[in-house]
């Protein structure tokens, strides 16, 4: 059986995740080895400090190594950060040849079209996702390859990242001796690993809420609908708890992890009272968690606002997926239902093989899913071969050099 070894790379702002796993048949994916490190030298998903993210990275891909048993040349990464945007944009070509028929050249040429935004000379374009066809009128083709019309329109999400951000990344990256197969949102990885297809086809909204960023993303229809980035995450609750109970921030973190709960109340009524005291200092449970729920909620409604049309019900129908490190806190899903008025889930990664226990936990959505994005975009470069349910997706340009 052809095995194929693909490795994942997640820089993210408060762990660093390398995975190594191996596509075997059609069995799906065998994880192979996993290593997380803290992450130090990263602020809202950038990195701050080369030399500090390099040593993070390194300490991270050593560990993976280990576990594997072999070395590691090259990984998929993740891109998050506010110097990220997104657009959607139509091309349009004529098809002018005697038959009339759509072929893949025609496919590549309306893509070039689509993709001739005008680009800001500090960014790059990091993602052209079509999201769907149109031939002569006829609306939602989603491999037009093979039919005959005289127009061919496409629409397409067009996402482009920061040059400078990028570039600092890969260094730290190469710097460890890894190379760099492909650059994936981190939205989309994280998206391939929580979400089902029956969602996307409904219309669902993705929130990665991580340590610094959260990334979301829109899916309809099967297709990407719309990327962003807040620069508002884990980091900032625990900060709020810091600074409102006034504890150090690394007591505050260990607070919120242990004890963080956004709906108390839900529990027995007599909890709300409790004291809790860890490393000498005592704060009020109520306290604790009314800090969090005040942030969580603000968070949510921000989430929820980056939705680019309101008619929620109709756009959205499969609602709201809650995935990354603080969706780990107890009441959030049932706190998401209140404050957006959505069904809302929490996503854990799922269908793993191997050694992959540590990795069924939403803060390894984005790591488990730059491996699926793999999976799923075998033909990213002959972007016009693939047909069938994830066949548009999988023309996905790579042009990030
Ligand atoms: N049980 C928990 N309760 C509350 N928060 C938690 C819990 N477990 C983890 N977190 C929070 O999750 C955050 C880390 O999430 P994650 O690992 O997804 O981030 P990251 O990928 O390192 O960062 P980013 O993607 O933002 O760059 C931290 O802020 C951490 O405090
Ligand atoms: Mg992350």
């Amino acid at each position: 059986m052809k095995r194929t070894r693909i490795a994942a790379l997640d820089v993210g702002t408060t762990k660093v995740c390398t995975i190594m796993a191996d596509i075997a048949g059609g069995s799906g994916l065998r994880i192979l080895g996993v290593g997380i490190a803290p992450s130090h030298g990263l602020q809202k998903g950038l990195v701050v400090n080369v030399n500090e993210a390099k040593e993070s990275i390194r300490e991270s891909v050593r560990k993976a190594e280990r576990s594997a048993g072999f070395k590691l040349e090259s990984a998929y990464v993740g891109v998050t950060g506010r110097h990220v945007s997104s657009v959607n944009n139509r091309g349009v070509v004529a098809i002018t040849r005697n038959d009339q028929l759509v072929r893949g050249e025609d496919l590549k040429r309306v893509l070039e079209v689509a993709r001739s935004i005008k680009v800001p000379s500090d960014q790059r374009l990091l993602h052209v996702i079509p999201r769907t066809y149109i031939v002569d009128g006829q609306e939602g083709v989603k491999n037009p390859v093979g039919m005959h019309g005289f127009r061919l329109d496409v629409e397409t999400h067009i996402i482009t990242a920061g040059i400078t951000s990028v570039q600092n990344l890969t260094k730290c990256i190469r710097g460890v001796g890894v190379e760099i197969d492909d650059l994936v949102l981190e939205p989309l990885a994280s998206a391939e690993a929580v979400l089902t297809d029956e969602e996307k086809m409904n219309g669902v909204m993705l929130a990665d809420i991580g340590g610094g960023t959260t990334d979301i993303a829109v899916f309809k229809n099967n297709s990407i609908y719309h990327t962003s980035i807040l620069p508002v995450a884990g980091h900032q609750i625990t900060q709020d708890i810091s600074v409102g109970l006034g504890l150090a921030f690394d007591l505050a973190e260990e607070m919120k992890k242990k004890y963080g709960n956004v709906l108390p109340y839900q529990d027995e009524k007599d909890d709300a009272d409790k004291t809790l005291t860890e490393d000498g200092h005592s704060v009020s449970y109520r306290d604790l968690s009314e800090i969090i729920r005040i942030r969580v909620e603000e968070l949510l409604r921000l989430v929820v606002l980056e939705l680019p049309r309101t008619d929620y019900a109709s756009l959205i129908p499969s609602g709201l997926v809650i995935t990354g490190g603080t969706a780990n806190l107890p009441g959030i899903a049932e706190l998401g239902r209140q404050a957006t008025r959505l069904p809302t889930r929490i996503g854990i990664p799922f269908n793993l093989y191997g050694v992959s226990d540590t990795l069924s936990d939403p803060a390894y959505a984005t790591s488990v899913g730059l491996l699926v994005w793999k999976m799923n975009h075998q033909d990213t470069q002959t972007w016009q071969s693939k047909s069938g349910a994830n066949g548009f997706m999988s023309r996905v340009f790579r042009m990030f050099s």
